[in-house]
Parts: structure tokens; C-alpha cells; sequence
């Protein structure tokens, strides 16, 4: 194995995670431990039990990342480090945005890792990380992309110029689109995570049942979401006889018609080689193929990640990290976790 292998640890909402990565060998192992569970019954994610989660759970999910990754021996007993060797050349960890409580866990593990190991530690952006996701699986990419980033947290279009280099095109003036699939999930109810079961559901419905708005539309980059929840509800209120297929296949539409064409909109602006999705909501299969057949028939580009890797989890991280320390440095510890923290962009020219 050549190249850097750097442990990625993400803890910064409800997916405790931890993955091995070769800055040339690509993904040697990724776990992802979903605390779905812990949070369904409450219908969406409380900080306080996800820190608690990540504390339970970090250890063992470090240790079966390693493991699996056959990373030069050395685990990790209950009673601390049973070999100073270090398994990994680096440390990475997501230092925000997040959930405080949630983003602490996952830090101080990997400080305290860097330390006892003597290796490098690399703090990561989230987003940064999920734009690194496409990265992961597409070696080759002519530059810039237009990549929309959905999550449940953010929806952001970003003209990437090549690692670390981003301008904000545009972004949601109020609620995330992967908030607006758990919101009207949980109005149906759907349960948490919204967006999975709105797509499963919405598989045996008719996307046309219902007419519902598709705002900012028309014109420009930014977006808007809350709108066509407050639509979908006040249908529903009004046709209480329409179908949850039907609901949900008419809302899945709606996002994805708007996500689609503000996605095409800002390729054309930057006059982009290719688009590319990343966040929680790219893993939606409709829009994954809605974008990808759009794209193509205008010559463009598509990298789409792979389901696994547009959740959260830690391959992301790692690379970002990787990437990071060669070309920026390593992180100090003194660093903090920050539950608001933003992209650094590059600033647009005049
Ligand atoms: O990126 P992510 O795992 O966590 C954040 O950083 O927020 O994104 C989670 C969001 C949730 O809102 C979830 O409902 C949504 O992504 N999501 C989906 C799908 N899978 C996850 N939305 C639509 N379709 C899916 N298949
Ligand atoms: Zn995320």
C-alpha cells in the first residue's frame, strides 16, 4: 500500500462513523453506525441522546474500521493503546458545522489519537467532505463542476473549481430540501429519516395528483422550501382522500424539478464540464436519475457519488483530510469544534 493512510472519524449529527483511506488507494473500509433508532421514536434527532450515542459508540466503530482495513496491526483495547505503533499516517475529524455536543465526541477522539500516535490531525469541514465524495469515486474531472450539495442541515449550489476551490452560486433562503422531505414525512407519518421512506412510498404514486408550487423557478440560483411544505399540507388538509403515494410522489417531484433545473441553471452560468451531487438527498434515486439524463443530453459531465458515500460518513472526511494535509498542513489541536461553521470560498473575481 502506498500513499497516506488517514482514519476519518464524522460524529457531528446522528451517524457515528469512522473510515480508512489511502490518499492513492482509495476507500480501505467505511463504517457507518446509524443511530436511527435512538432518534425515530422522537421523530427526528435529539442533540443531547446523539452525544451521548457517539460516546458508546466511536470506540468500537474506530476499531472495526481499522480492522477491516488491516491497518498495520495496531487496535485498540478497552484499557487504552495496546501498541504505540501507529495504525494510520493521519487523523482526520469533522470539526463543524454540527451539533455541538455531537461534533465534541468525534474531535477530542481524534486529538487524542493524534497524540498517542504521533501523527498529523487534519480538522474537516462537512461540506468540505461531502464535496469530497465525488472525489472518492471520479479520479479524472474536468474543471469547474456544478455541484448541488442537499442535505438535511444545507442546500447549496457551488461552482467547484477543483479541490478546495469553491464559489457559492446560490443557496436555500430558508429551509434545507432534506428538511423539507423530513418535515412532510413526518406530517404523513412517515417517521425519521424522512427522505428514504418519502421515496420508498412515493414509488407507487402519481406525481401529478397534486399541483404544488415550485418556487424562485423562473429565475436565479437561490431557493426555497418552505413554501411547498406549507402546499403539501394544506392539500392535504383540503383532499384528506389523496393517497400518501400520491402526496409524497407529488412533493419528490416538486424538489426535484427545482433542484434539476437551479443545478442545469448554474452549470450554464459557469459554463461547467459536468454537474455533481453530494449531501444526504443525493442519494434519492429520481433526482440522481432526473439530473443525470437532463445533464447528459446537454453534453455535460456527471459525477454522482455513491449512495453510501452522499450520507454522512467518514471516507468523505478522510479524503478531505488527506487532500488537506498535503496541501495546506496539518490542523493545530487547539482547534474548536464549530456547530456554525461555513465553506471557505475563493473570492469572485470584480
Ligand atoms: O448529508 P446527510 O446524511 O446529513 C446532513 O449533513 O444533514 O443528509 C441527511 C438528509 C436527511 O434530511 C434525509 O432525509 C435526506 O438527507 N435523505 C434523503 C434520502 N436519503 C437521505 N432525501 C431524499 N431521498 C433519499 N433517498
Ligand atoms: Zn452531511
Amino acid at each position: 500500500m502506498t500513499g497516506p493512510v488517514v482514519l476519518g472519524i464524522e460524529t457531528s449529527c446522528d451517524e457515528t462513523a469512522a473510515a480508512v483511506v489511502s490518499a492513492e488507494g482509495g476507500v480501505l473500509s467505511s463504517v457507518v453506525s446509524s443511530q436511527v433508532d435512538v432518534h425515530a421514536v422522537y421523530g427526528g434527532v435529539v442533540p443531547e441522546l446523539a452525544g451521548r450515542a457517539h460516546l458508546e459508540l466511536l470506540n468500537p466503530v474506530i476499531d472495526l474500521a481499522l480492522t477491516r482495513a488491516g491497518s498495520r496491526g495496531a487496535t485498540r483495547s478497552g484499557s487504552g493503546f495496546t501498541k504505540t505503533k501507529s495504525p494510520v499516517d493521519a487523523v482526520a475529524a469533522t470539526i463543524g458545522p454540527g451539533l455541538i455536543g455531537a461534533l465534541l465526541v468525534g474531535l477530542s477522539e481524534a486529538k487524542a489519537l493524534s497524540l498517542a500516535w504521533g501523527v498529523p490531525f487534519a480538522g474537516v469541514n462537512h461540506l468540505e467532505g461531502h464535496l469530497f465524495a465525488t472525489l472518492i469515486d471520479h479520479r479524472e474531472i474536468d474543471w469547474p463542476l456544478a455541484v448541488l450539495l442537499v442535505s438535511g442541515g444545507h442546500t447549496m449550489l457551488v461552482s467547484m473549481e477543483g479541490p478546495g476551490r469553491y464559489r457559492l452560486l446560490g443557496e436555500t433562503v430558508d429551509d434545507a430540501a432534506g428538511e423539507a422531505f423530513d418535515k412532510v414525512a413526518r406530517f404523513l407519518g412517515l417517521g425519521y429519516p424522512g427522505g428514504p421512506a418519502i421515496e420508498r412510498i412515493a414509488r407507487g404514486g402519481d406525481p401529478t395528483r397534486l399541483a404544488l408550487p415550485r418556487a424562485m423557478l423562473e429565475e436565479g440560483l437561490d431557493m426555497s422550501f418552505s413554501g411547498l411544505k406549507t402546499a403539501v399540507v394544506r392539500s392535504v388538509k383540503r383532499s384528506p382522500e389523496i393517497s400518501n403515494e400520491d402526496v409524497a410522489a407529488s412533493f419528490q417531484q416538486a424538489v426535484v424539478d427545482v433542484l434539476v433545473t437551479k443545478t442545469l441553471r448554474a452549470a450554464e452560468r459557469v459554463h461547467a464540464r459536468g454537474v455533481c451531487l453530494a449531501g444526504g438527498v443525493a442519494a434519492n434515486g429520481p433526482l440522481r436519475r432526473a439530473l443525470a439524463e437532463a445533464a447528459a443530453g446537454l453534453g455535460l459531465g456527471v459525477f454522482l457519488p455513491s449512495r453510501e458515500m452522499c450520507t454522512d460518513n467518514a471516507a468523505m472526511v478522510a479524503a478531505a483530510g488527506a487532500w488537506q494535509l498535503e496541501h495546506i498542513g496539518p490542523t493545530p489541536l487547539d482547534i474548536g469544534a464549530d456547530p456554525g461553521l461555513r465553506l471557505t470560498l475563493i473570492d469572485l473575481p470584480g
